[in-house]
């Protein structure tokens, strides 16, 4: 017997009212429209109790998620929307990237719509508020869900003193954080990516590992450390760097970010550069993901993003072998009903995903 979910009226208040909210957002100019749309969830949501919707519960990393639908790093890059955001019924929430220094990131227009595509291309750049400021939103946020907080080094940092930036990001978060994930694989931070090569990952990741069992230690709480990695590289890179994480005993991967890979694409932005994400990163990212699966086993957690765009989609994740999924275009194309629609699907397939 098939259990319904309960949602939260103002949610479904909203999820009949997309399709007109989603042709007035589409009108604006991008990064305007999702200000304009996070405010008014804000609006919305704002005096009503806020949960995670309980639903197919996992174990995953030594930490309890309530559901296994989350959503992905730069949606809510600086923390500000986490109770709305939880309104809609996501499992967990990542926040960030977030660097030592704040940073206004890169110059607007940053952020596409390929709309024929249902894709996005961003270069945002981290444009965040910094960790000091984070550091104190979170503090006074009681979020009951697992929160992820998603970290990075400021652009002017040379790669040589990244693990730095990484490290202070880690112990001013560490009390508000649920996980940590090591974000090397933005393409729009000149430089960055280049920390996926194999020596330069394994001084970051064996540095954070030490500061990681420090932190756990005094804060008394686990703290899992994640990876999120490109899905712009060989195989043999690709098996490299995940025999690495499975060596090291690192928590989680994060499979994948954007591409800077331009499947064929209808869209008037294609030539626009950045990351894209949406449905023409679906199967790339779940190749990665295949791959990452069958090198680490059940070793390592496995958090699927990438063109999550449908319950089929996040159904195809799990098949391949995560343990989590997260949505961010999906969510621009589809609202916030996709959270839920997954979510039932999952409940309805259990048995194939438990
Ligand atoms: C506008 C935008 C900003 C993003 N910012 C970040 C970020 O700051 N850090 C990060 O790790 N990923 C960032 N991402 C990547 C997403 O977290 C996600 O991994 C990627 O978009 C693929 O998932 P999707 O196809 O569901 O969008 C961003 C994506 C978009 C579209």
């Amino acid at each position: 017997m098939i259990r319904k979910i309960i949602q939260r009226k103002d949610v479904m208040v909203l999820n009949k009212l997309f399709p007109v909210i989603k042709r007035l957002l589409f009108a604006l100019e991008p990064e305007y429209a999702h200000d304009l749309a996070m405010k008014g969830l804000h609006l919305l949501t704002r005096s009503n109790p806020y949960d995670p919707i309980i639903c197919n519960p996992r174990e995953c990393m030594g930490l309890i998620f309530k559901n296994p639908v989350g959503l992905a790093a730069g949606f809510d890059k600086n923390a500000n929307y986490i109770h709305s955001l939880s309104g809609i019924g996501f499992g967990f929430i990542e926040v960030g990237t977030i660097t030592p220094r704040p940073q206004k990131g890169n110059p607007r227009p940053r952020l596409f719509r390929l709309e024929k595509d249902e894709a996005i291309i961003n270069r945002m750049g981290f444009n965040n508020d910094g960790m000091a400021v984070v550091a104190k939103r979170l503090e006074r946020c009681n979020y009951s869900g697992i929160l992820g907080v998603n970290i990075g080094k400021n652009k002017d940092t040379h790669n040589d003193k990244a693990t730095e930036d990484y490290e202070a990001c880690m112990t001013c978060l560490a009390p508000h954080a649920d996980y940590f994930v090591i974000n090397v694989s933005s393409p729009n931070t000149p430089g960055l990516r280049d920390l996926q090569e194999i020596k330069c990952l394994e001084k970051l990741l064996t540095s954070v590992q030490i500061l990681q069992k420090r932190l756990q230690h005094t804060l008394k709480k686990p703290l899992p450390l994640v990876v999120k990695l490109a899905p712009d590289a060989d195989l043999n890179q690709q098996t490299e760097r995940l025999k690495l994480v499975r060596d090291l005993g690192l928590e989680g991967v994060v499979m994948s970010n954007t591409t800077v890979s331009r499947p064929a694409l209808q869209g008037k932005q294609v030539e626009e550069k950045g990351g894209l994400s949406g449905a023409p990163l679906t199967a790339l990212s779940s190749d990665m993901l295949k791959v990452a699966k069958q090198i680490l086993g059940r070793k390592v957690a496995l958090i699927a993003s990438g063109g999550v765009m449908s319950s089929e989609d996040a159904m195809e994740k799990m098949a391949f072998g995560a343990d989590l999924v997260q949505l961010y275009t999906g969510l621009v194309y589809r609202g916030p009903a996709l959270v839920n629609e997954i979510l039932t699907y999952l409940m309805e397939h259990q048995q194939a995903c438990a």
